[in-house]
């Protein structure tokens, strides 16, 4: 078994998965949402403090409903995220893993969190085979990547300026919604209309890049010009009208990378993943395409400590065995993201 820790955001997450087959073995979650939520974002130096709070009893919880009782004898090795993230928020799972490590004499692999990301879809598809093209969509990133194998990401591009999820919470935060943003809009704009306002969709056709700014601040003239909107009906059209172009830009980018690259395989991640209209329209297209499309269900799009530990197999995998009881992360490859 390999145990997995996550704290790059805002969830100390702790998952143990068995390496062969990636199933979930257990899983402990300790969310901050709460905390975030009336600054409608992710302070980091909350972040880090709550992290270290939690992340033992979190860590400890998880190894009872695991039964593990010898961790030293049924643990493999600890994996963490190694980035990336917030710093200081990092630093608390790192420095968990890296004690664990010396404690119970097991390798500590340090993990890439968007590979991890990726990875977390082998949990449900553990037959999912490379090449593929991914597509993580978080709060903190939105990168198409083509994957030839695992360990090998070519970035195709990424988001020049905010992230899809991002865009979905700062949106909220102006229509005062709550927190985080994104399954909030999500529920609205199941009742609205999504043609009911045009917002812009840029960098069609002439870069892989993203970019979710410009439909932030057109939102914002919106709202300056129409207010908010009166009606619940109002509402709803107004936030389907928001996540449709992004929806639209996130299937265009897709499409045109799948057929350019001649892809038959799509993953798609990340906490936007869990979005009811994305999933909807990515299996649309995977259906008029021909696409084989993987996404993992919602609770695991969202990042949690199982994600860490099969991402941290793979490393393992591609590492060969780590030798040395106590070996740190050194030892194993961190694949490039580039
Ligand atoms: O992957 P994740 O848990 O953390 C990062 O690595 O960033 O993603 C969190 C993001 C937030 O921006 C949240 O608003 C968004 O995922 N999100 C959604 C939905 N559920 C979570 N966005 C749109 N629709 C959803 N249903
Ligand atoms: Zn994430």
């Amino acid at each position: 078994m390999i145990l997995g820790i996550e704290t790059s955001c805002d969830e100390t997450a702790v998952g143990i998965i068995e390496s062969k087959g990636y199933q979930i073995r257990a899983a402990a979650l300790a969310s901050q949402i709460p905390l975030h939520a009336p600054y409608f974002g992710v302070v980091p130096e909350l972040a880090s403090r709550a992290h270290l709070e939690k992340i033992f009893g979190v860590l400890s919880h998880c190894l009872k409903k695991a039964r593990i009782k010898r961790p030293q004898s049924q643990i493999e090795a600890v994996a963490y995220t190694r980035g990336p993230g917030l710093k200081g928020a990092l630093l608390i799972g790192e420095t968990v893993a890296r004690s664990i490590s010396q404690a119970w004499k097991l390798p500590a692999i340090g993990v890439h969190h968007l590979e991890a990301h990726l990875a977390c879809t082998l949990i449900e598809y553990p037959r999912l085979k490379t090449p593929f093209l991914g597509l993580i969509v978080s709060g903190g990133h939105t990168d198409l990547v083509v994957v030839k194998e695992w360990g090998h990401y070519r970035v195709l591009g990424r988001t020049l300026d905010d992230a899809c999820g991002e865009a979905f919470d700062k949106f909220a935060k102006m229509l005062k919604l709550g927190y985080p943003g994104g399954p909030l809009i999500d529920k609205l704009a199941r009742q609205g209309d999504a043609r009911a306002i045009r917002f812009p969709r840029p960098l069609m056709e002439s870069s892989w890049d993203f970019s979710f700014s410009g439909l932030k601040t057109s939102a914002l003239y919106w709202l300056r010009d129409h207010g908010r909107p009166a009606t619940h009906k109002g509402l709803c059209d107004l936030a389907a009208s928001f996540q449709e172009a992004i929806c639209d830009t996130l299937i265009f980018k897709t499409k045109m990378a799948m057929r350019r690259f001649g892809l038959k395989t799509l993953v798609v991640s990340g906490g936007v993943a869990a979005n009811s209209r994305l999933r909807r329209m990515l299996l649309k297209a995977s259906h008029e395409e021909s696409w084989r499309f993987f996404v993992p269900s919602a609770p695991l799009c969202t990042d949690n400590g199982a994600m860490i530990g099969v991402a941290g197999c793979l490393r393992l995998k591609a590492g060969g065995r780590a030798q040395r009881a106590g070996a740190v992360d050194s030892s194993l490859p961190f694949p490039r993201w580039a």
